[in-house]
């Protein structure tokens, strides 16, 4: 059946962080109402698709998105409502020439994501389908239940401590199940809880919902990790839990150098102390590890680490196939993170993901620090089978709102395999 809309509207809301982003309505022709919350991220690469903020100081200090509003609720609705389209494809195709620039600055990349997540969905309402059924019809893959990974610690652009690493997330490689992984995360958060509290370290929340303490070195987190992992019964490695970092060091890396727990380090000191990290902590994959304009430092990095872990490009890939292209000739990292915010549609997202597929580059579907209760991603995830998802803690409802849509799909649909898709 066309895609016919006959209502789209869009409405300023608050995301995660108290920030304006955008929610959106889209009604199709037999009437079925689909909504759409856009997230917002917070240690941004610098070419992902530009946000239209209103730059007004006396509302939101600056942050309204009423512009991005208004550009939904006139222009695009002008351009789609009546419209009959094949397919989400064709609407995310519409959005893109309707934009006009390369990053998608004149309507606003939140305006236009929001509508094509929107899209995405009433294109499997009326075809009958679960999203992520659709999403996987669309993308031509097989569906899959993904490994999560809970972004337990928290610092950086994402907390007020001295963390200069921004993600520490357990990944639960060997849980059996993804209940079980859920269990994993949820049990080895509480008991870290413990830990910090004993050791008088605050236990508040940083925007992603994991702890936040005044620890100064990446180390000293990950030998608490360590032992959480084993107060909660757990083996701590690819077998039972392994760790996942995401340094964000875009956010850490000024004249030339990351400045680590007080300390500058030149690009090769780093990747040494990235050696020594895996060598004693069982570290699996690192995401963004080094700066997004530090491409050689990348295919040092890639070329030491490469065959030992995950080396995934968020800041520097920015869900984009053409960097995610050239990033594949010029061996730079060997897995993408995907957030679809980056890039703007649904479509390009798939394509992106098509990209590093072909290349055998893995791949994480993400969410962003600034969310809402929009558990897209996690269809996202399923359809597209790539076996990794990120979205915070096992904490905060806007984050385990993704992690509680697996579980209701692992319950109905006891036959989706479930874990990483292959071995890297
Ligand atoms: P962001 O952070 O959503 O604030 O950009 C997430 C990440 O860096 O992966
Ligand atoms: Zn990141």
């Amino acid at each position: 059946m066309p895609l016919r809309i006959s209502e789209l509207r869009a409405v300023e809301i608050l995301d995660s962080r108290a920030r304006p982003t955008l929610a959106i309505t889209l009604t199709t022709a037999d009437g079925t109402h689909i909504h759409a919350g856009v997230p917002s991220g917070a240690s941004t690469g610098t070419r992902e698709a530009v946000e239209l903020r209103d730059g007004d100081p006396a509302r939101f200090a600056g942050q309204g998105v009423q512009q991005a509003v208004g550009h939904v609720n006139a222009e695009i609705a002008q351009a789609l409502v009546g419209r009959d389209f094949a397919s989400a494809a064709e609407v995310d195709d519409a959005l893109i020439a309707l934009d006009g620039t390369a990053t998608k600055a004149r309507l606003g990349a939140n305006a236009i994501v929001g509508v094509s997540l929107a899209a995405a969905r009433a294109d499997a309402a009326v075809s009958g389908k679960e999203l992520w059924q659709s999403l996987a019809d669309a993308a031509g893959t097989t569906a899959r239940l993904p490994v999560p990974h809970f972004n337990v610690v928290n610092g950086g652009a994402h907390a007020a401590n001295n963390l200069d690493f921004q993600e520490f997330m357990l990944a639960p490689l060997g849980a059996p199940s993804l209940p079980e992984a859920v269990r994993a995360g949820a049990e080895v958060y509480a008991r870290l809880k413990a830990r910090l509290r004993a050791a008088g370290h605050p236990t508040g929340l940083g925007d992603e919902g994991g702890f936040a303490p005044d620890l100064d070195r990446p180390e000293d987190v990950l030998t608490l990790l360590v032992q959480a992992i084993a107060d909660a019964g757990y083996t701590p490695g690819r077998e039972g839990i392994a760790i996942a970092l995401d340094p964000a060091a875009s956010e850490f890396f000024t004249n030339g150098h990351y400045r680590v727990a007080g300390r500058d380090l030149t690009t090769d000191q780093l990747i040494d102390r990235y050696e020594e990290m895996i060598d004693r902590f069982p570290v699996w994959s690192i995401e963004d590890g080094l700066a997004e304009n530090d491409w050689d430092g990348w295919v040092r990095l890639t070329e030491r680490l490469g065959d030992r872990i995950q080396l995934m490009g968020d800041d520097i890939f920015v869900t984009n196939p053409d960097i995610i292209t050239e990033a594949i000739e010029r061996k730079v990292g060997n897995s993408a993170l995907i957030k679809v915010n980056q890039i703007g549609t649904v479509t390009e997202t798939l394509e992106a993901m098509t990209v590093c597929d072909r290349a055998g580059y893995t791949q994480m579907i993400s969410h962003r620090s600034g969310e809402t209760p929009d558990a897209f991603i996690a269809d996202l995830a399923v359809g597209t089978g790539c076996g990794q998802i990120k979205s915070g803690a096992p904490a905060r409802g806007e984050r385990v709102a993704k992690y509680n849509r697996f579980l209701e799909l692992a319950a109905v649909h006891a036959t989706l395999p479930y874990g990483l898709r292959s071995a890297t």
